[in-house]
């Protein structure tokens, strides 16, 4: 039965500032979650443009280092791809980029290789 009894009350008043607080964070973190994954995107992508680019090609079909198209990396999984993005193959001219990018944003290239939007 909904009888609200006096004992209720500050309870409810103590609730309502709360609700509201997480309701502005919640909206907050909507506003601008979106764009700062839309800027962190667009570095990436600039990254692997440019900076990969320029040995595995602007295409990404391959130059000094090996073709990185999503046909190339088909069977690879996208941990083991950020691994190489991450330490890069010691030996060969392929640099590790563990200074530059965390492993979430490795992993987040590797899926963008094996995705394949720029062909
Ligand atoms: C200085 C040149 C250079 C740059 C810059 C470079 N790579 Fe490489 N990369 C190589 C070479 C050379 C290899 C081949 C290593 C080998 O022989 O196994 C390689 C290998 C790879 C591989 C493994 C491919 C396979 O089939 O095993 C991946 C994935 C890769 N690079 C991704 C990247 C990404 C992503 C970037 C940019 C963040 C990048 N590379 C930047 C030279 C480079």
């Amino acid at each position: 039965m909904a009888i609200v009894r006096w004992t209720d009350v500050p309870e409810i008043y103590w609730q309502m500032p709360m609700l509201k607080i997480l309701a502005i964070a919640w909206a907050t973190i909507a506003l601008v979650a979106p764009d700062a994954v839309a800027q962190d995107a667009k570095r990436l992508e600039q990254i692997v443009t440019q900076d990969c680019g320029s040995c595995h090609g602007l295409t990404r079909k391959g130059g000094l280092g090996r073709p990185i198209t999503p046909q190339a990396l088909a069977d690879a999984d996208p941990e083991a791809i950020a691994g190489i993005i991450l330490d890069g193959v010691p030996g060969t001219a392929m640099p590790p980029w563990r200074p530059l990018i965390t492993e979430d944003e490795a992993l987040w290239m590797a899926n963008y290789l094996k995705g394949g939007k720029h062909k």
